[in-house]
């Protein structure tokens, strides 16, 4: 019922050249199939992005977005902007922005209104430290990183979303939440919606994000809470992408 989804989160990588020879790939040897498939490329690519995306089957997300409409907000760029290069989707709250940036959950609660407002689809990231998993407080961390936007947004604003279980310890470093870690947090996040709206907690995707690669994908999607992938780093390069989105089905 739920069809899967497979965003690659290019992070702040490669180059103008790179970037175009990486869409043409993807777009050149996606096979058809019964999932979604997005990227998300730096905003300087999203112009590019557009135009050889055009007519493909591969949608096109942002990394970020600013809370603000419009105005004298040096550096920002607004949903509506986002929205005349074609954008659908747009991450909010990824580790990184919360951790190196200093984004709290009031503020990407902000961004994901922003989104939600504009006909953006905000993907929303979620996870836990290797600390409070260690401590015990997974579920609480996630419960409250979700309530955040629950409570701002309202439930019905996630018939639009994507949430992404990001467990901190697993990006970036090759350690990959087991199938079995990873299901037991996406239906824990599932009932979390459910208990506000079961219907818009049947329908929403939940997918994985942490050290997904074309080697362990299958056995990720395989379970029953999770929808699809976001991937960063294995997302570079088209062959392991590709492969990934196939697992996706
Ligand atoms: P990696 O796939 O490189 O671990 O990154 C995951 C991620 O942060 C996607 O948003």
């Amino acid at each position: 019922m739920r069809q899967p989804f497979v965003a690659g989160n290019w992070k702040m990588n490669g180059s103008r050249e790179s970037a175009g020879r990486l869409l043409e790939d993807l777009v050149r040897n996606l096979s058809p199939g019964n999932r979604e498939v997005a990227v998300c490329p730096p905003f300087v690519y999203l112009a590019d992005a557009m135009r050889v995306l055009k007519g493909s089957e591969i949608a096109l997300g942002a990394q970020n977005v600013s809370e603000e409409e419009s105005g004298a907000f040096t550096g920002e760029v607004s949903a509506t902007m986002l929205q005349d290069f074609d954008c659908a989707y747009v991450i909010v709250g990824h580790s990184e922005r919360r951790a190196l940036y200093g984004e709290t959950d009031e503020v990407v609660a902000r961004k994901f209104m922003a989104a939600v407002r504009t006909g953006l689809r905000p993907i929303l990231c979620v996870g836990e430290t290797l600390e409070q998993r260690e401590e015990g407080i997974t579920d609480k961390i996630i419960g409250e990183q979700l309530d955040a936007i629950l409570g701002v947004a309202g439930v019905h604003a996630f018939k639009e979303a994507v949430v992404a279980y990001e467990p901190v310890w697993a990006i970036g470093t090759g350690q990959t939440a087991s199938p079995d870690q990873a299901q037991a947090v996406h239906a824990m996040i599932r009932s979390r919606v459910a208990a506000a709206d079961d219907t818009i907690a049947a329908g929403l995707r939940i997918v994985y994000g942490g050290s997904v690669k074309a080697t362990n994908a299958s056995e990720l999607f395989a379970m029953e809470d999770i929808d699809g992938g976001l991937i960063g780093g294995a997302s570079l390069d088209a062959e392991s992408f590709l492969s990934i989105c196939q697992s996706a089905e």
